[in-house]
């Protein structure tokens, strides 16, 4: 009896330690939930954890929001039913935090999924992919959070119809196959999501969206990753601004994490895992300020981390790009342009960068996460 006490004893022990252990090598996002093993009964905590240019989705919160659980994964873009993710995300007024029934869910998407302002997609506690269809869109919103969600093998669709936010039918232009798109959005935190293998890019941020944090995501097997800045012309993304934080890129990656045009990002503690082209490429006058990443090149021959992109284009010769604590391995080369910058944060959106050398271990979780109710996550 002695000898099995001592051993409960020890095995909770080791569980303190390994929890601890867990807790400590957490970034300062998920360190602010992870570790609640009620997470799944207080998921609204999760909305004040976001930092960086989204801050805290404090509008996300509180009693008025609705709470929908998709436990229809078939889509109807012109009548959704209730029980669909569309149902939830873009028909169901006010504000709506929208969760899984437990399990595995594939949800292949007949066109563009709009999601509404103020809707929180929470794909903790499922196994959730968005997958072998259309993409999502946020057009015109603002205060959404997409939390947890596997999305690949986008494809791009024919024109169609599709039910808008407010419940009005529209008719679609052929969609080119991107897993996210932000278009003329603000206020939005795009966290913990596995994005894969798609026919356009993985996310794109245009016309105009600012106030944007997309972390903790793990980008892998794909071509044109981050589009930030739609178009040369598009001087409206002069405002824009984005927190790119412990994502993991890669492997099989080939370009843009990010490319952007005329904004400025905060590229910071991300971990690249080998390119092909370039991680960083920018055109227009964007501000690129890169901190404590970690850029593994994968050959000699794509050891670039930076590209001014179009190469040789004029226009895109003032860009200013600078590298702070950064860290470089197997040859990569980073080329500093144009003049010192810094993250303009104000008190609710700041944090601070942790070292090249913990990126690793911060971003070894990136993607979706898999959680179970009363555990830590
Ligand atoms: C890497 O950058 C340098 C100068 O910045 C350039 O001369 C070289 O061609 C680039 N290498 C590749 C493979 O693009």
């Amino acid at each position: 009896n002695a000898a099995e006490n001592l051993k409960r004893t020890s095995f909770s022990i080791l569980l303190l330690l390994s929890t601890r252990h867990v807790t400590s090598s957490m970034n300062v996002i998920d360190r602010c939930w992870r570790d609640q093993s009620n997470w799944d009964i207080d998921r609204q905590r999760l909305v004040v954890c976001s930092v960086g240019l989204a801050r805290k989705m404090q509008q996300n919160r509180g009693r008025g929001v609705t709470a929908y659980t998709v436990t229809d994964p078939s889509d109807d873009p012109v009548r959704p039913k209730p029980g669909t993710l569309r149902y939830g995300a873009t028909v169901l007024p006010g504000r709506v935090w929208i969760t899984f029934q437990p399990g595995n869910m594939h949800i292949r998407l007949a066109q563009p999924l709009f999601v509404k302002s103020f809707t929180v997609i929470d794909g903790r506690g499922a196994d959730v992919h968005v997958a072998g269809g259309a993409g999502i869109v946020l057009y015109e919103v603002s205060n959404v959070v997409i939390h947890g969600l596997h999305v690949h093998g986008v494809r791009a669709q024919p024109p169609g119809q599709v039910v808008r936010p407010g419940g009005a039918v529209q008719n679609m232009d052929a969609s080119a196959g991107d897993a996210i798109r932000l278009l003329s959005s603000s206020k939005v935190w795009i966290d913990h999501n596995t994005l894969a293998r798609c026919e356009d890019g993985l996310l794109d941020v245009t016309l105009g969206s600012t106030d944007v944090t997309v972390s903790n995501n793990w980008f892998h097997d794909h071509d044109k990753v981050m589009l930030l800045g739609h178009n040369d012309q598009h001087v409206a993304d002069r405002r824009m601004r984005v927190t790119v934080a412990f994502n993991r890129f890669g492997p099989n990656v080939n370009q843009r994490m990010p490319r952007i045009r005329h904004g400025y990002a905060h590229v910071v503690n991300n971990f690249y895992d080998g390119w092909r082209e370039y991680a960083i490429g920018g055109s227009m006058g964007p501000t690129v300020k890169s901190q404590g990443n970690l850029f593994i090149a994968s050959t000699p021959d794509s050891a670039n981390v930076t590209r001014r992109t179009p190469v040789g284009h004029a226009a895109g010769k003032d860009w200013h790009c600078h590298s702070s604590g950064d860290s470089f391995e197997n040859g990569a080369v980073f080329k500093q342009t144009g003049s010192r910058v810094r993250p303009n944060y104000n008190r609710h959106q700041a944090f601070s960068a942790v070292s090249a050398g913990e990126v690793r271990s911060l971003t070894k979780d990136a993607g979706a996460l898999r959680c179970f109710p009363g555990a830590a996550c």
